[in-house]
């Protein structure tokens, strides 16, 4: 069983999805890894490592997908929407592709793939389970996202986070603001404190009070109540308009006192609800920073604009789209943490043991012989349900 990793070739993409201290275990379990030449080179991983343990260095891209049967990437074609359609031809009948596939992204680009044969899975798809938990790339990037979202913010507001007290004056710290105290809100109000800032944080799930007090930050409570505030798996479920119009008015007062506000509420698959208009931008101080962890789901902050930095009225949004990316050397340690678990788990004796009854096979697969074969997706994309569906056995 060889695993090939190709480099990424998102436009400046750093990160590699193996690492060279993943592959001793993968070897152990009977995978031979071959990595395209320089593929962790921008990330901290020069190819005399993954030597060392013992992988082989390919210096051709098709090569590597000749020759492996199963492929993993960070970004895949549908993640990687720029230059990701080039690999599409290299693809070949009955291999495995794993990765970042954007599955509630378009449905062309999963047809896409289905039509070359390939049996991919969606690292985005993991259920919320403590099975799952080691093979969770989401909360991986998330956790360098919230970190990194509050390095940016220092570095671009006018002021020092920390308070001092010096023969100059007193120096009051930075007020920060998460809304949306999931993994990267609860990692930026870690950072946030560890900078000497004053850190609060909202989110709609009451659960998330508790975690926001653990590390130190103050819970901002508004006085409305979210109906099934998450589902089964922990996600938070969309509310109706009107919760939202409510939970503006009442967020402006304290928006308005921050200087920096960071944004991580999303619903996953829905696009991001509107928290932070643009009445409210024009309330913040000039110099206040606004970092939005969703502009990719269309952001929190309705001056975002997508993978941009915009000034309005003197303050700066934040609308970058890959911040883990801006860290790569731990992005992929991380990550390549996460999909070792998931090949483990997939490849046993040498060889894929498909499983379909097992739920963190049968949630991730997308594509399997020349169909979009996940339920979930097939839903959302309003295609009907599968007649002859992969219902469960053994590939
Ligand atoms: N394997 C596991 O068990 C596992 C893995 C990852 C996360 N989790 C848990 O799942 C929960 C969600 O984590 P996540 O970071 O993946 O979530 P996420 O990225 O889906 O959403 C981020 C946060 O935004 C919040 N949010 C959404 N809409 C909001 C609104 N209108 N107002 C305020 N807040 C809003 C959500 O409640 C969530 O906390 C957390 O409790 C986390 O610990 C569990």
């Amino acid at each position: 069983m060889i695993v090939g990793v190709p480099r990424e070739i998102y436009p400046k993409e750093r990160r590699v999805a193996l690492v060279p201290a993943a592959i001793p275990n993968l070897k152990k379990a009977g995978m031979e890894i071959y990595i395209e030449a320089n593929a962790g080179l921008a990330a901290g991983y020069p190819n005399k490592e993954y030597e060392e343990k013992g992988a082989k260095i390919v210096a051709e891209r098709a090569e590597i997908f000749r020759t492996a049967d199963i492929i993993v990437q960070f970004l895949c074609h549908g993640a990687n929407d720029k230059t990701g359609s080039q690999d599409l031809a290299l693809l070949r009948k009955g291999q495995v592709l794993i990765g970042f596939l954007r599955p509630l992204g378009t449905v062309k680009t999963l047809q896409e793939i289905a039509e070359r044969g390939v049996t991919s899975f969606a690292v985005e798809l993991m259920p919320r389970t403590t099975r799952a938990q080691s093979m969770d790339v989401l909360s991986s990037m998330a956790t360098i996202c919230g970190y990194k979202a509050v390095l940016v913010a220092a570095e671009t507001l006018p002021r020092m986070f920390p308070m001092l007290t010096t023969a100059a004056g007193t120096i009051a710290p930075a007020r920060v603001l998460i809304i949306g105290a999931g993994v990267a809100g609860l990692q930026a109000i870690a950072a946030a404190r560890r900078l000497g800032a004053v850190a609060s944080a909202y989110d709609m799930r009451p659960a998330s009070k508790e975690q926001v007090q653990s590390l130190g930050g103050r819970f901002v409570e508004l006085a409305i109540e979210a109906k099934d505030a998450q589902d089964a798996s922990g996600y938070a479920k969309a509310q109706d308009e009107s919760f939202y119009q409510k939970q503006r008015e009442l967020l402006g007062n304290v928006i308005a006192e921050s200087d920096v506000v960071i944004t991580a509420a999303v619903i996953p698959g829905k696009k991001s609800p509107v928290l932070v208009t643009k009445e409210m931008v024009a309330r913040m101080r000039p110099g206040s920073v606004i970092v939005d962890l969703a502009a990719e789901r269309g952001g929190n902050c309705e001056l975002t604009k997508p993978d941009e930095i915009t000034v309005v009225k003197g303050v700066t949004i934040i609308g970058e789209y890959n911040l883990a990316g801006t860290v790569p050397y731990h992005a992929s340690q991380m990550f390549a943490r996460n999909i070792s678990a998931f090949l483990l788990h997939l490849v046993k004796d040498g060889k894929l043991a498909l499983n379909l009854q097992d739920e963190i096979m049968r949630e991730t697969l997308v594509t399997r012989d020349g169909e979009v074969v996940n339920a979930k997706v097939r839903e959302f994309f309003s295609m009907p349900a599968l007649q002859t569906a992969p219902a469960g056995g053994a590939d």
